[in-house]
């Protein structure tokens, strides 16, 4: 499984100063020196976190991967075609919420979606949607031509009782395992951390993991290093 780190909320420490400084773009060299697989940032409509200077200057110096989460709108579409991420992952986005809630409903915005992918793949740039473990969801990425789904993991994270957190496991190895039969990647993520990611490791259809919060959080008490080392250490069980 892989791992990539969310660095949205260093933006947003940044941005609450209008200064540059802690730059979300420092943090993500760092922790591809300590080891991560990929670095996932958000553009989104209102700039809250990530803007374009920090999409540009990571586009130049990320060397692993770099994954774009967005809406499917014509600006950050433009934005993302300029740029070529090695991935873009297409996410809902509602002005009030503090963070993403849920997975896109590929179902009733199919159109919307699907001429999203379409301009992507235009660009070359492979297309994952954020989807809750849900099969007709996954259909009908299949049917509009995605290349990954991410698997919104909120549910299972938020799961307190050991019954409800062995049905949300067990909904997204049933999701996963019916993507992976389908052809697509399957990437998961929101709200993994370094309790509830020993658990996830099971499901062995997951490709990648997209984490932010949680390893941002510790890196401020323990560094950078050592918070990124740990989450890597649970993900590559050494
Ligand atoms: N995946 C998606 C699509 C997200 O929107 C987020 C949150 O920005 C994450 C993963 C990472 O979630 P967390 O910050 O809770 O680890």
């Amino acid at each position: 499984m892989r791992f990539c780190l969310n660095v949205d909320h260093i933006a947003t420490l940044r941005n609450a100063r209008g200064e540059v400084q802690p730059d979300p773009v420092t943090f993500a060299l760092m922790a591809e020196q300590y080891g991560v697989d990929g670095i996932v940032v958000h553009l989104r409509e209102d700039r809250r976190h990530i803007n374009e200077r920090d999409v540009r200057l990571l586009r130049e110096l990320v060397t692993t991967k770099l994954d774009l989460e967005m809406a499917a709108v014509n600006e950050i579409i433009d934005i993302a075609c300029d740029i070529q991420p090695e991935l873009a992952t297409l996410v809902p986005e509602r002005r009030q919420e503090l963070t993403t809630e849920g997975g896109i409903n590929v179902i009733d915005n199919i159109d919307q979606i699907r001429s999203a992918i379409e301009r992507l793949h235009e660009s070359e740039i492979p297309v994952s949607i954020f989807i809750e473990p849900d099969i007709n969801q996954i259909d009908a990425a299949v049917e509009i031509n995605a290349d990954f789904i991410e698997i919104h993991t909120g549910n299972y994270a938020n799961a307190v009782s050991e019954e409800d957190i062995f049905e949300e496991l067990e909904r997204i190895r049933i999701a996963a395992k019916h993507a992976k039969k389908l052809g697509l990647g399957v990437n998961a993520g929101h709200g993994l951390d370094y309790n509830n990611m020993k658990e996830f490791l099971a499901i062995e259809e997951i490709d990648e993991v997209s984490i932010g919060h949680a390893v941002l959080a510790r890196s401020m008490f323990v560094g950078v290093e050592q918070a990124v080392k740990e989450m890597i250490k649970i993900i590559r069980h050494r």
